[in-house]
This record gives C-alpha cells, structure tokens and sequence, in this order.
C-alpha cells in the first residue's frame, strides 16, 4: 500500500534529518524538499563517507528512486550545480531522471544574498544571524510579486525587464544605503542563460509529477528543512527562517493536498542546539553547552558556526509535536549523552514566581524564562555499537522512554552515531504498516 509521510525538525534545526530520510528512503519511491533553500545542511554518512546536502534531497543514494525540488523551495542554481557537479564527482548518480526540479520554485539570485547580509550587518535590532544564503530576501521578493522563478528563465525576452525591476532599486540601495556591491544586470542575464541550459533537462511541473507518483501507487516520503522553531507563523519570530518549515507546508510548497499525509514524524536531539540568535531557554551554563558541542561535534553544516547547545525542552518539543501532528519521533545522537551522569530534561518554565507548562508567544517572555529541570541518570558507558533496544542501558531506556511518554509520542528510532548503520529501530511501523 502506497504511504505518504512527511519528516521535519523538531527543534531549532540540525536534529539529524538527513540521516533519517536516507534510513526512510529505502521503504519510499520519491523524496520530496518543500521548502527553504541552501540555507539547509543535511549530513549523511555511509559506511564512513561523509555527504552534506544543501537542495538536493537526502533520498539521492539510493538508485531507482526519485527526487523532487518542489514549488515552495529557493533555489540558488549556481549552489545548485555546484552541488550536484559535487555529488556526481563523489561516485553518487545524479541526472533528470533521479532529480526533478520544480519550474515554480523561485530563484535565490547574487542580489538576494548581498541584501540577506547588508540587512544583518545594519540591524541594530535583534540581529538574527542568519545563514546569509539569501533565503529571507527570496521569500521577500516572492511576496512582493518580483521574484524570479525556474519557469521565467525560458522567457528570455522578459527576463531582462524582470531582472532590472529587481535589481535598480536593489543596486540603488546597495551604493547609497549600504554602500556595498552591486549588481551587474547584463552579466547575471548571461549567468542565468547559461545555468538556465543545466537546469532545463531536470525542470518539469512538479505538480503533475507527484500526482502522477501517487495515481501509480508510489510512496513519498517529504523531507523538512530548518525545524519547528524557525518556522516562519509559529518559530520565535522574528529569530526564525522564511519559510513554512512544518508538515503543512507539503500542501503549498509540493503541491499535495494535506489529507494525502499518513504519517508526520519528528527529528529531535536527544539535547538541543540552536545556530544563530534567539531565544534558547535550555541553554547550557557552567561549561556545560561546550562540552556537549565538543562531544556532538556541534558546528553548523553550512556555515560552520559553533552551535549553542543545551538540554531537551518539553515545553517546546510538545509545541512541535502540536503544530506538526507528530504520529512518531526520531531521538538522535544519544550517544552524546553517554558522559553525563545526571541529564536534565526541561518539564517547565519559571516566569514570574509561577511554571509554564507552554511554549510562549512573546519572544520577550521566552527570553526570560527559567528552565524547570527534571534530573535523569545517566548511563556512562558508551552505546554507539549497540544495534537493539533491549542492549541499552536501563538508564539510556528511561531516558528515551520518558521523552517519548512525556510527548505522548510513539519512538520510531533511536540514532546512536552518525553512520546510517548506527541506528536502533525500535518501531519499524513503515513495515509493520500501523495506520
Ligand atoms: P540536519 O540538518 O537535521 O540534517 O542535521 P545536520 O546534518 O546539520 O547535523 C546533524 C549532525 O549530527 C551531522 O553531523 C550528523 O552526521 C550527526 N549525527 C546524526 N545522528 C547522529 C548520532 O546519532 N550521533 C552522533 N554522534 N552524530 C550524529
Ligand atoms: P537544517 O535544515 C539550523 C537558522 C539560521 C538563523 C535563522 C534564519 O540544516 O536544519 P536564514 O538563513 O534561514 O534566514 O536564517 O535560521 N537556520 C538554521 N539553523 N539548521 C538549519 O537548517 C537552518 N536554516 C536556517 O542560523 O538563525
Ligand atoms: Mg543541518
């Protein structure tokens, strides 16, 4: 029976996404990206080799299935080719008839990223420490009813009237306001001609794709960028990402209507990072954040920023599971935990000599909450060899199973190193097929 699901972040982003869709991919025949853009770093490791994926989706290992860029990504192409070209050169196979890139989905252009890092740097304001990949600036143009989508760079006579609508103003702003570089139009109409031929033969109507998946029985499994916490309605406005980052926004940014979704599963840490700026209550003091970065190897895929790490959040994890619908939850890289003799989990927030037991809307109010901590014992010993539930330690078991308890959530896997082997499913309900 054909099974549609959909995977996102439960978290602030890098929970181990791309290892999960590359485990799901197996049971799937098409994996589809809805939304974000390059500003996404999905990190895959088989049998040792390391792959880090910005746009193409993490399905793309396997052979014989398909990949989808849908309508609601940003693409930038040149990252595109790149990507590709270095996949291509790194033994993996990619061509149109493995990736398809949606003719609706809207460019990320250079200017898009000279105003993404001209905007932060003259902010005084809550900086948001963005990724500086030009997302926001796309989505922006996007709203505006100026942007620039795959479809427009076949109608060659209106792409120069499209680009100089876009990038006068933007150049104006760029020598005067922000006294940064600017844009030549002639050149990116020669760039966008020329990538417009690499991209041509993997461009198709997504739309009718997918529909054409699914009236053959095919299975699609779709793959969220960012997470829960950046999405743009209900993240920690404004320190969030610009695009919908939760399971509805497969209905928009593929095209398939939400009642087509069987299953929403959620990635989370087994503790919790954050890159970039924002509100983080969990946040670890006394040291704490920096052994857990030196241990989990916490530095940002696509920037290399050192991310801020802290302890699980209830609170914002049952947020998650609300606005997603989580039927199941990934709980990654517990083997970094392995050292710690006391875990705390937050069950709660102080504020104002009273506990909040939800996720609050006032970033004003998050920024000066307490974390109410419940302490857990650790297990102290290392478990990244272990390959069934059973073989954990009585403490790792209680962890992880008053995590999924407390979420009132079933625990698809457990994640225990970064190898696609390293993995402990502890309910396989894609085989056992539990609707
Ligand atoms: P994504 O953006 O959600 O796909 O996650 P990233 O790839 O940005 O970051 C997750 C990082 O954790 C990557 O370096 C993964 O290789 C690594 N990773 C994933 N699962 C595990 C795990 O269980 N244990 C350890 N130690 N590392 C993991
Ligand atoms: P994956 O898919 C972690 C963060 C940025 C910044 C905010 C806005 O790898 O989990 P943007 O460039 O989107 O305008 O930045 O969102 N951010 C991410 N953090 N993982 C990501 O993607 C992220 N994508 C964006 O650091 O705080
Ligand atoms: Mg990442």
């Amino acid at each position: 029976m054909a099974l549609n699901i959909c995977v996102t972040g439960g978290q602030w982003g890098d929970e181990g996404k791309g290892k999960v869709i590359d485990i799901l991919s197996e049971h799937f025949d098409v994996v589809v990206r809805f939304q974000g853009g390059s500003n996404a770093g999905h990190t895959v490791v088989i049998d040792g080799k390391t792959y880090f994926l910005h746009l193409v989706p993490s399905g793309i290992f396997h052979d014989e299935k398909v990949c989808v860029i849908g309508n609601g990504v940003v693409l930038d192409p040149f990252g595109l080719k790149e990507e590709i070209e270095n996949l291509v050169s790194n033994g993996v196979s990619v061509n149109p008839d493995k990736l398809i890139i949606s003719d609706r989905a809207h460019l990320v252009l250079p200017f898009h990223k000279i105003l993404d890092k001209a905007l932060e740097e003259s902010r005084n304001f809550r900086k948001i420490g963005t990724t500086g990949r030009g997302i926001g600036p796309s989505y922006s143009t996007k709203a505006l009813r100026l942007g620039i989508r795959v479809i427009d760079l076949f109608n060659e006579s209106d792409l120069i009237p499209l680009l100089k609508d876009n990038v006068d103003c933007l150049n104006f702003l760029f020598k005067d306001y922000f006294k940064t570089e600017t844009v030549n139009i002639d050149l990116l109409y020669k760039q966008l001609l020329e990538i417009r031929d690499f991209l041509a033969p993997f461009t198709a109507n997504t739309v009718y794709k997918l529909e054409g998946f699914r009236k053959e029985g095919k299975s699609i499994l779709f793959e969220g960028a960012q997470a829960s916490l950046l999405d743009i309605d209900h993240g920690t406005y404004p320190f969030v990402t610009s695009s919908t980052v939760i399971a509805g926004g497969v209905s928009s940014g593929a095209g398939v209507p939400a009642k087509e979704l069987d299953y929403t599963v959620g990635i989370f840490k087994a503790y919790c990072t954050r890159v970039g700026n924002g509100p983080f209550p969990t946040e670890a003091q006394n040291g704490m954040g920096e052994i857990l970065r030196s241990i989990g190897g916490e530095f940002g895929t696509t920037t290399g920023r050192p991310r801020r790490c802290g302890w699980f959040d209830l609170v914002a994890a049952k947020y998650a599971k609300i606005i997603n619908g989580y039927s199941h939850i990934a709980l990654m890289k517990l083997d970094v935990l392995s050292k710690f003799e006391e875990i705390p989990v937050c069950i709660g927030y102080r504020y104002k000599g009273g506990i909040l037991k939800e996720f609050p809307s006032d970033i004003k109010v998050l920024e000066n909450v307490e974390p109410y901590y419940k302490f857990l014992n650790g297990w102290g010993t290392d478990i990244t060899g272990i390959e069934k539930f059973e073989d954990l330690p009585e403490e790792a078991k209680d962890y992880v199973k008053y995590i999924s308890d407390s979420m009132e959530t079933n625990l698809f896997l457990i994640s225990v190193g970064p190898d696609r082997n390293e993995t402990i499913i502890v309910n396989n309900f894609i085989e056992n097929n539990e609707v």
